[in-house]
């Protein structure tokens, strides 16, 4: 497949096969995302794979976390969102919503707790950050998770990212026994798409190309 066939095609999967997915084939994915560019080269990328029951074990700690604490999508931000960005988020809501509706469920009890269980995905991926870097290395593992989700894409997997469950970074910590001074950055659910969940069929949209760019000429 060519890169932008690549890039043009993926998107974000919400509903996985249960199949595994050989080790040998994570790695070859990993080995590719370890390719992105890096500050002085310095790779601070640090990938926990976790598969299998631990996989399943690391789902349900998360799902009783949210349940608990109930804490949404997109928590941290610093002030209120300008406008154009809440309403880019409310609109892919909106244009989600008849797949919802199709598949009957509840929105925002689907992406919350199928986020915390990497949407039944056999493999969840942490990227991990020293807490020795300053928050511009965050930059390096954003390029590190473009490659890793465009890289699986190649490979007919889907991913998709999951910010949701660093809210419940503490749980992820003692779980799977994470040093103090790794700062769990964002999480990945890996595996092959199940075609037949009508979540899978939405593709997001983008606004125009106008609405990123300030030219200085
Ligand atoms: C940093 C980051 C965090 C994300 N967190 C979540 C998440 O917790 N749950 C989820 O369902 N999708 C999550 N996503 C996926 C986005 O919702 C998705 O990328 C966006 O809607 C654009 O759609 P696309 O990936 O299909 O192009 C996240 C994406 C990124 C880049």
């Amino acid at each position: 497949m060519n890169l932008l066939k690549v890039i043009k095609e993926r998107k974000s999967i919400r509903a996985f096969k249960p199949d595994p997915i050989p080790k040998e084939r994570i790695e070859e994915i990993l080995k590719l995302a370890i390719l992105a560019p890096s500050a002085i080269n310095l790779q601070p990328l640090e990938f926990i794979v976790v598969t299998g029951e631990e996989k399943e074990r690391l789902g349900r700690r998360l799902i009783k976390a949210y349940k608990e604490k109930q804490i949404a999508c997109s928590p941290g931000n610093v002030k209120p969102l300008p406008k154009t960005y809440g309403k880019r988020g409310a609109k892919t809501l909106e244009l989600m919503k008849p797949f919802f509706e199709e598949m009957g469920v509840d929105i925002d009890q689907f992406i919350n707790e199928g986020s915390c269980n990497f949407y039944g995905a056999p493999v969840a991926i942490l990227i991990c950050l020293d807490d020795s870097f300053p928050k511009a290395r965050m930059v390096d593992i954003g390029l590190g998770l473009g490659y890793l989700v465009l890289t699986a894409h190649e490979f007919g997997l889907g991913t998709c990212p999951i910010g949701l469950i660093v809210a419940y970074e503490d749980e992820i910590k003692d779980l799977l026994n994470i040093p103090e001074n790794k700062n769990v950055v964002i999480g990945v659910a890996l595996g092959y798409p199940d075609w037949d969940i009508p979540i899978n069929r939405f593709k997001s949209p983008r606004d125009e190309l106008s609405k990123f760019i300030r030219w200085i000429d």
